[in-house]
């Protein structure tokens, strides 16, 4: 069969693909474009339900927007409903996306016993239809982000992976972890690279696990020969993994951020969070990223307790300018 190459030829433009993983309540449009401008290459929405999609609730609507800046951009659904998951694709390859990403990994319970996200890893052969009809339903290429497998004695992906790229996606993403290990233990990429090895997969494989260094994403594409690496949780609050890949391939030494520009990158993300969701909510969503942002700081606690009772932009501003990376002190405002 004739494998569409749009992915392969989008990674093309790519020395070293790297991908920001999509990530429910994270990676929203302000946090996407933090890590774009830090050398992001491939953005992704947060999980928006087919369901929701398809009764047009708004929140998942506006959950599709995103600036032309955040290209090459995808939109990932998630759903066990044909019906659902055709109209929230189509729905979504009308917002102009430059792919539609479909999630067969999420393991949160209330979304995999209704059988979708990972929960289709216990029924193959619905995964392998709804994700056909899906490409059967739109004209842009559809990508799938999954697991290895349900649980340890049923990981299937070599043959998951060949059997949905006969069915014509164009991208395949894998966390190397089953459902049953949610977010525990370590991730194994043995599998990941086994189905990099099987010669009838043409399409691009994306590695995805634990990568929390320049290093280790480097080691890890080399040793499984993936053709791309995506990171979550070591971007939140460090944007700054991205371009550290960046210097590191270019053989630059990996500078840590000064105080000014992770303030500057923090403000930046805020104020166009306060632009997307107003001050209140964005300043709150805010906390979950200072430990991140500011990491590593000698006696910064005082002052991150100060930022997680902050209700403001400007209280925010002034208690960052309270410290001095020169003169940490333990100052109380
Ligand atoms: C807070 C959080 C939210 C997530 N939301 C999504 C999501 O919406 N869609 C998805 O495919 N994966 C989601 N994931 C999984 C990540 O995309 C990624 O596969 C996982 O975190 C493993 O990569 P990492 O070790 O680099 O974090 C989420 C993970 C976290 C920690």
């Amino acid at each position: 069969m004739r494998v569409n190459m749009r992915i392969k030829n989008l990674l093309d433009r790519f020395a070293f693909p790297v991908y920001l993983a999509p990530m429910e309540g994270v990676t929203d449009h302000s946090f996407r474009m933090v890590c774009k401008e830090k050398g992001a290459d491939i953005l992704i929405s947060e999980f928006i339900s087919s369901d929701a999609l398809s009764r047009e609730v708004d929140k998942s609507i506006r959950k599709m927007g995103f600036e032309e800046r955040e290209r090459p951009f995808g939109i990932q659904i998630f759903g066990h409903n044909e019906a659902s998951l055709i109209a929230a694709a189509q729905m979504a390859e009308e917002a102009g996306p430059d792919f539609i990403d479909i999630n067969w990994g999420c393991p949160v319970r209330k979304v995999v016993t209704k059988g979708a996200g990972a929960g289709i890893l216990q029924d193959i052969p619905k995964m392998v239809a709804l994700t056909s009809a899906v490409v059967q339903a739109v004209k842009l290429p559809v990508t799938v982000k999954t697991r290895l497998g349900w649980e340890q004695s049923n990981k299937p992906i070599v043959e998951v992976a060949e059997r949905l790229q006969d069915v014509g996606i164009e991208g395949i993403t894998i966390h190397g972890r089953t459902r049953a290990q949610m977010y525990g233990g370590e991730a194994d990429w043995t599998l990941i690279g086994q189905v990099k090895e099987n010669p009838r997969m043409n399409i691009p494989v994306i590695g995805n696990g634990d990568i929390d260094s320049a290093d280790k994403a480097i080691a890890y594409q080399k040793r499984y020969g993936v053709d791309g690496i995506m990171i979550g949780r070591a971007a939140i609050g460090n944007p700054w993994i991205f371009q550290d890949i960046k210097d590191r391939l270019s053989g630059l030494p990996i500078k840590a951020p000064t105080y000014e520009e992770r303030v500057r990158t923090a403000l930046g993300h805020l104020q166009v969070a306060i632009e997307e969701k107003g001050e209140r909510r964005a300043v709150l969503e805010m906390r979950a990223m200072y430990a991140g942002y500011f990491k590593g700081l000698y006696n910064f606690k005082s002052i991150r307790m100060q930022l997680m009772k902050a209700d403001t932009m400007e209280e925010c501003q002034r208690i960052m300018a309270l410290y001095s990376p020169d003169k940490p002190s333990d100052f109380n405002a």
